[in-house]
């Protein structure tokens, strides 16, 4: 397993950028441990239907807030109070702002420094989200809107969690780039159009092209429009008779291991979804799944790559590089890297991409 380090990206073992942590499903009145960004962290959810991620252990004597079945405090049903957490061992309470709000046996008031850490977290379609940022800022950039959940006409996704892969996300980042590994892997034959765009924090792809996995052999070519939004939010949507809107989701665990999820939303013919119409998105789902699984596959056994061997055809894997180290250094310098990078890119073989029509 490589490192930030190993590739050269930034002064931050970490990028700065929205990321998923956990499904709402997941997330209930009982704190739940999670690893991410190289920490301990716990996610409940309050009695007001909020919810929260802070840093596992507690400032007292550095027990994990979340890891624990057999204590009172978690028997008697007082782990999670309103919107507070307590701890299972003293019983230290924690506010929705991280500081320690009771000490049920002390007379004296909670000291300052009891003061968990807690991480801004929005919940929207479906998923939990978070803002990492190694200097602290607020978000410099807007979590997608994904409009398309719970709107008429579409299946909502029903979001898959594919596992953590022992791959720095440079290697899945990079798949946006990866015009010469279509053909092989997804057999998307008679490439009409391979195209990237640079746009600040967006990275874009255009695809017109046959998949052997989704449409089968002999298809009509279809036309995919993926963009990020960010390190670690990759959207897709997909034109045809059943347009599709697909979320792939990566976090990072540790420096060099990502945490992976994937989800597709369906567009029917009816406005309120029949039962029928949730099946059919389902298959779609299914074959979405089997496509990401072809690359999940080469990613789970490959070394790390830290110097592509380019050859003319390749795509522009060394703009793809530098765009994402802007999230690996400091926001005050993300714009030396944009400008180096921001445009359209076309990669040899392909006609232009029909921008326009897929605006
Ligand atoms: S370790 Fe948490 S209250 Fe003592
Ligand atoms: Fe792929």
């Amino acid at each position: 397993m490589a490192t930030t380090a190993d590739y050269g990206l930034g002064e931050f073992t970490f990028p700065r950028g929205w990321f998923m942590v956990a499904t709402s499903e997941e997330v209930t009145n009982t704190p739940i441990g999670v690893r991410y960004f190289g920490e301990e962290l716990v996610l409940y959810r309050g009695h007001s239907g909020r919810v929260f991620l802070i840093e596992a252990f507690c400032p007292h004597m550095g027990t994990h807030l979340a890891k624990n079945s057999t204590s009172y405090v978690v028997r008697d049903k007082e782990h999670v109070e309103g919107d507070n957490i307590r701890c299972p061992y003293h019983g230290w309470r924690f506010g929705p702002d991280g500081r320690c709000n009771e000490i049920p046996y002390s007379p004296s008031p909670p000291p300052k420094a009891a003061c968990l850490k807690s991480w801004k977290v929005v919940e929207r379609a479906g998923v939990v989200w978070t803002w990492y940022d190694a200097e602290n800022g607020e978000p410099d950039y807007d979590l997608p809107a994904f409009e398309a959940f719970d709107a008429p006409y579409w299946v909502n996704w029903k979001i898959d969690c594919l596992g953590t892969l022992n791959s720095h996300p440079q290697e899945v980042v990079d798949n946006m780039t990866d015009k010469g590994h279509l053909e092989p892997v997804h057999g998307s034959v008679d490439m009409v159009s391979f195209e990237n765009e640079f746009d600040g924090v967006v990275c874009r792809q255009i695809l017109a092209a046959g998949h052997k996995t989704l449409a089968g052999s002999g298809a009509e070519p279809m036309t995919n429009d993926t963009w990020y939004t960010g390190p670690g939010i990759l959207q897709s949507v997909m034109i045809g008779e059943y347009p599709s809107h697909m979320l792939i989701a990566h976090t990072p665990v540790d420096d060099g291991s990502v945490k992976v999820w994937y989800g597709l939303m369906v567009k029917v013919k009816n406005e309120k979804p029949t039962g029928a119409d949730i099946a059919l998105a389902k298959q779609y789902e299914v074959a979405g799944v089997d496509a990401f699984a072809q690359d999940f596959e080469i990613w789970g056994n490959k070394r790390p790559c830290i110097n592509p061997m380019m050859v003319k055809g390749d795509g522009p894997f060394d703009k793809l590089r530098i765009w994402y180290k802007q999230f690996y250094n400091p926001r005050a310098r993300a714009g030396e890297f944009q400008t180096r990078v921001n445009g359209k890119y076309t990669t040899r073989g392909t006609a232009t991409a029909p921008w326009d029509a897929v605006a």
